[in-house]
């Protein structure tokens, strides 16, 4: 029986994400080092931890409001304020969400009607199935590699059609690890407004930047609080990945309708995840200045390391916990790149045509493992390519 003949039209535009897929295969050989791995290796802190425990005993256990407890979202909107300088109201412009990625669904099931355009950055975090899901159409601008993959505002400007209605950014950057300045922020904010069209501004890697770069939220720009919906997760700054836990800051008329849809997405987040939040946000940011101190010394042995390999050219990261070196001059497709390195010599990363068709010729390098590893992996690499 020909069991599909029941899925519903619109699962078509829904693709397999390219990494699971990549992982799939090294799953199957032994002993191969993971660099395609988008999750911090730390443990979640243990203040963290013992917020949550505390939590089951308080009787943390019972279905949750559907946008967030009230004291998580007030702590969120302390947040906003000091390190985003976004003003909101935590009773109707905050929602707690299952990490960012239900954040920017629920989003996009609220936004994005049929043929409605949504620009995106290529290459840049896979938000297509996302798109297409509701019949979205992704219109894609080249973030290139000699503008240290910056988008350039004039480039978002050629893209603008009377069919626009969001533009998603990503700043920090995954893959290419690019921060966007505060001038090229302004320049797209200004397109926002002219044409009116809705900033989707996913910045799950706030916190995780290199030396003294600054990290600007565009919804903090004059007159576009109404016109930006901010996701954030502690999915990365707080190693805090399975626990599921994002918020996102929006006008309090689409922040109601992300709220009607959790009632029957999901009816909340987590009661006791959010009381881990809640320390996270609240607590001492020690932590996170513990762990993006190591991304730092590992970005240094990545950077270093790849930019010594024959063939091999990587622009420093500004953020996150990824490289992106051009691998084209090795004249392979970045799959067969990355099927070469994982199946000859066990290390896996992930093919840059996955984060969109201007990713050719890339690869994404997670430095969110130790130092030990890192140098053994490069060492791989180098083999490898000796092999080529
Ligand atoms: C750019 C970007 N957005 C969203 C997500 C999803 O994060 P979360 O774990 O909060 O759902 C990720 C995770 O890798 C990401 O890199």
């Amino acid at each position: 029986m020909n069991i599909e003949k029941f899925f519903a039209k619109r699962n078509s535009g829904i693709e397999w994400s390219g990494i699971r897929i990549m992982f799939a295969l090294a799953d199957k050989i032994d002993g191969v080092i993971n660099l395609g791995i988008g999750q911090p290796d730390f443990d979640t802190p243990v203040h963290i931890r013992d917020a949550a425990k505390e939590g089951l005993d308080q009787g943390f256990t019972r279905y949750p409001p559907a946008s967030g407890f009230l004291d998580l979202r007030e702590a969120v909107a302390k947040k906003v304020e000091t390190e985003n300088k976004i003003k909101a109201d935590p009773d109707s412009e905050i929602f707690i969400s299952v990490g960012a990625m239900q954040g920017i669904f629920n989003v996009m099931l609220h936004l994005v009607n049929p043929g409605d355009e949504v620009i995106v950055v290529d290459p840049g975090y896979d938000y297509y199935s996302q798109i297409r899901l509701f019949g979205g159409v992704p219109i894609r601008v080249k973030a290139k590699e000699e503008n240290q993959f910056k988008i350039n505002p004039e480039d978002v400007r050629k893209a603008i059609t009377p069919k626009t209605k969001v533009i998603i950014l990503n700043t920090p950057s995954n893959p290419t690890g690019a921060v966007f300045d505060r001038k090229i922020l302004e320049q797209i904010a200004d397109l926002c407004k002219q044409h009116e069209i809705m900033v989707l501004s996913d910045e799950p890697y706030e916190h995780i930047l290199f030396d003294g770069k600054e990290h600007v939220s565009i919804g903090s720009l004059e007159g576009m609080k109404d016109l930006t919906i901010s996701i954030y997760t502690l999915s990365k700054s707080y190693a805090m990945t399975g626990w599921r836990v994002g918020y996102v800051v929006a006008n309090k008329a689409i922040i109601a309708e992300m709220e009607k849809l959790m009632e029957h997405m999901v009816s909340g987040v987590t009661a006791v995840a959010q009381r881990a939040a809640l320390a996270a946000i609240s607590g001492s940011q020690d932590c996170v200045k513990h762990m993006v101190e190591r991304y730092a010394k590992r970005r240094e042995l990545v950077y270093t390391g790849l930019n010594s390999l024959q063939g091999i050219s990587c622009i420093k990261p500004e953020s996150t916990f990824y490289a992106f070196p051009n691998i084209s001059s090795f004249g392979m497709s970045s799959w067969d790149f990355a099927k070469y390195m994982v199946k000859e010599h066990k290390v896996a990363m992930v093919p840059g045509s996955i984060f969109g068709e201007n990713g050719e010729g890339f690869v994404r390098i997670s430095f969110a493992t130790s130092s030990e590893n890192l140098e053994k992996a490069l060492g791989r690499i180098e083999q490898g390519i000796a092999r080529i």
